[in-house]
């Protein structure tokens, strides 16, 4: 049976250091059955965070190679062959131990969200109506799955760490869905300029390229956004009209 080199990153936030572990390996497998099997026969003590195993759940995130993935969507016969696979974990979040990081912050981020806050009923029978195009729109905000890789990618956290005054991808695809829902009256405008930070992103768009749910975070979600913003704050018409009407 053929067999896979991996340098796995243990020890915890005081100092890690590369492991190298050489495993069977058979066709189909994914990198988290490998580290599984790794963890079975020679390294009980080996941390790694998983439920699913079908890229639903998105505990388990982590740096194959250098990029952010899941490791149990990660085919081993789509690395390159031969070579040892370098396993570590998320950069971006606070290390627990080996694989696992601290994603605390990011639930913590969410509860400041403005919660989703529907117009009365507006049908005859005490329920809504809505256009079948304004709930397709935030279909694609749903399937997020807080894998957070996202988050981890971006420089904006990953290199300046602007974790107070950033909310990060995965939150303005949150934002997005609750402010293009059609039913929603909410306004978070204020909160996306000051206190989520929108303006430090600068449309890299890395989110995008790592997202597993193929969630088109920069385009449909940020710069639509961004453009709310720029509409409340700096629209000069608007801007006039206000200061008319003494606003
Ligand atoms: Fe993961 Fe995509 Fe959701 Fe970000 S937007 S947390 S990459 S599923
Ligand atoms: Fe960061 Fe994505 Fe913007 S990676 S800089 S949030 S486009
Ligand atoms: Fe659930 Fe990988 S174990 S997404």
């Amino acid at each position: 049976m053929p067999s896979a080199t991996f340098q796995v990153q243990r020890g915890g936030a005081g100092g890690g250091r590369l492991e190298t572990y050489t495993t069977e390996v058979a066709e189909g497998m994914v990198v988290l059955d490998a580290v599984l099997q790794i963890q079975a026969e020679q390294a009980p003590d080996l941390a790694v965070r998983w439920n699913c195993k079908a890229g639903r759940c998105g505990s388990c995130s982590a740096e194959i190679n250098g990029m952010p993935k899941l490791m149990c969507m990660t085919r081993l016969s789509d690395l390159p062959p031969g070579k040892p696979i370098l396993l570590q974990p998320m950069k971006a979040f606070p290390l627990i131990k080996d694989l696992v990081t601290d994603v605390s912050w990011n639930f913590r981020v969410k509860k400041m969200i403005k919660k989703f806050k529907p117009r009365p009923p507006d049908a005859a029978d005490g329920t809504w109506r809505m256009a079948q195009e304004d709930v397709d729109r935030v279909q694609e905000f749903r399937k997020c799955i807080e894998c957070f890789l996202c988050q981890d990618v971006c420089h904006v956290l990953r290199e300046h760490h602007l974790f107070e005054e950033f909310i990060g991808p995965r939150f303005f695809v949150h934002v997005a869905s609750l402010e293009m829902h059609p039913l929603d009256v909410e306004d978070r405008r204020e909160e996306l300029k000051k206190a989520d930070g929108i303006g430090y992103c600068n449309i890299t768009k890395c989110c995008t390229q790592v997202c597993p749910e193929d969630i088109h975070i920069t385009d449909n979600a940020i710069i639509p956004l961004k453009e709310r913003v720029v509409d409340k704050f700096y629209d000069p018409l608007k801007r006039l009209f206000g200061r008319w009407r003494g606003k």
